[in-house]
């Protein structure tokens, strides 16, 4: 790509530091610029057209062009268009947005804290963890543990639960009191001949003996989403989270769900837990809860959670947490218009009749010379590519193969995530059939030119 002077990519290469980006190749290469958006398309300033399989990032459930929730912004902009939450005061939508969200939400979850991302809402769920334990005297009971490959944002405490090496190194992080347990991908970290289910015993084993190693009364809460999404779209096992949940209960532990990207719809369900039998304490929601249409998290916390964070609100006078943009009333005006979208046009039978499409699609080029497993449940996706069907070997160095293939997928107009050497779908929810079908031919003609590549520069064993 030549980056010509003046143009919008040469003065974004001048001015902006971009997060998750090789920044030397950015300069070299410039961006790809997007310029506007409609239902599962965006084009860039050249007028291209592109699927965006991953729903920009794993986030725009309704795709880009949904003007009722343009109008839910303009006219809560209108009336009243700051207010905060702070000392007792509160702006109408975020009642309303509190109010629905508890009656959508699985299981006990009795109260909603609002915040504005993924990563704060995951920092907030363990700084009330850790506040909740002292309340109830019992100071010493504070790790969190979370698992390899997990993706909970990039915050301090959020990066230190993340269990990818890019997000720790040369962060100086984890922080301490954060761990990390096993990865519950069979394909990958099943032993040879090993069941899926005695690969999920095998995980609930591991994750108890953790927590006797380090003590039971020093281990608070365990942090999981229902399925991991960046790490690599990793699907667990039928009986993996029954197992977990087992575990924690023995020792009193607390169940965080990230529902950041599982949330409304995406599994087939309105939320991940609900489609693995998932009984969070807390949980955390974002993304879709706007469909990416303005910034808005939210940590769901249990009646007993919420007590013991009240009492000692009221002991020490406050709660001494929050942030100047947590509940927005725009933002909570436009998340309520969504979650009423979801509702009245029954998203989540939409992706449970046109999942399979998606699934069946991918999982037909699952004998493909470069494809060692291809995964996923409802609206999210993924094909992992290896250089060695037999063995499964990835590729060295991890990334390259991956990054070719996104890069050929977005020539032929097409956007889908390398995460190293595995592509990822999470495509708006509203996604038709027929989309879906084009999604797939454009990605497997990506994928035939990616495999005649790498068969050309000698980097697998293809066939
Ligand atoms: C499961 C999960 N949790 C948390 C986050 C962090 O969200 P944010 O990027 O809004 O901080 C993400 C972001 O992708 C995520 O996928």
């Amino acid at each position: 790509m030549s980056v010509r002077p003046n143009s919008a990519a040469a003065r974004d290469i001048a001015n902006h530091l971009h997060p998750y980006t090789n920044a030397r190749k950015l300069e070299a290469e410039g961006p790809l610029v997007i310029a506007e958006g409609k239902g599962i398309y965006v084009y860039d300033d050249s007028g291209n057209e592109y699927i965006e399989a991953l729903a920009g990032l794993w986030s725009t459930a309704l795709g880009f062009g949904e003007e009722r929730l343009v109008e839910a912004a303009v006219k809560q902009m209108r009336k009243l268009p700051y207010y905060h939450t702070f000392a007792q005061k509160v702006p109408l939508p975020t009642i309303d947005l509190a109010e629905k969200l508890l009656q959508m939400a699985p299981g006990k979850m009795a109260k909603a804290f609002f915040a504005n991302s993924g990563s704060e809402a995951a920092d907030t769920a363990v700084k009330l963890v850790w506040y909740y334990n002292n309340a109830i005297g019992r100071p010493e009971k504070k790790k969190i543990i979370s698992r390899i490959k997990a993706y909970h944002g990039v915050t301090v405490a959020a990066a230190s639960l993340t269990g990818l090496p890019a997000n720790h190194r040369d962060f100086d992080l984890p922080i301490k009191n954060i761990l990390h347990t096993s990865c519950p991908h069979h394909y990958r970290f099943g032993e040879s001949g090993e069941s899926e289910e005695d690969f999920a015993t095998r995980m609930a084993a591991d994750l108890e003996k953790m927590i006797q190693d380090e003590g039971p009364e020093t281990v608070a809460a365990f942090i999981g989403e229902p399925v991991m999404g960046a790490g690599g779209v990793i699907t667990p096992p039928k009986t993996y989270w029954k197992k977990i949940q087992a575990v924690l209960k023995k020792y009193d532990v607390l169940l965080i769900a990230d529902e950041v990207i599982c949330g409304f719809g995406r599994t087939g369900n309105m939320f991940g837990c609900q489609t693995y039998g998932i009984e969070p304490d807390m949980m955390i929601a974002a993304k879709a809860l706007s469909s990416s249409y303005l910034p808005i998290s939210a940590v769901l916390l249990s009646d007993p959670v919420y007590q013991g964070i009240a009492d000692n609100s009221a002991k020490i006078g406050t709660l001494g947490h929050g942030y100047t943009y947590g509940g927005h009333p725009v933002s909570a005006a436009v998340a309520l218009e969504t979650l009423k979208i979801y509702e009245e046009r029954d998203i989540v039978s939409h992706v449970r009749a046109v999942g399979p499409r998606l699934q069946k699609g991918l999982r037909r080029l699952a004998d493909h010379p470069l494809v060692g497993e291809v995964r996923g449940t409802g609206l999210i996706a993924a094909v992992e590519l290896v250089a060695d069907r037999e063995t499964r070997a990835p590729f060295d160095p991890p990334g390259q193969v991956g990054a070719a293939l996104a890069a050929r997928a977005q020539a032929h107009g097409l956007i889908i995530r390398n995460l190293a050497d595995t592509l990822a779908f999470s495509p708006p929810l509203i996604i038709t059939e027929a989309q879906i079908d084009t999604l797939l031919e454009r990605f497997a003609a990506a994928l035939d030119e990616t495999a005649a590549w790498v068969a050309q520069e000698g980097l697998a064993s293809v066939a």
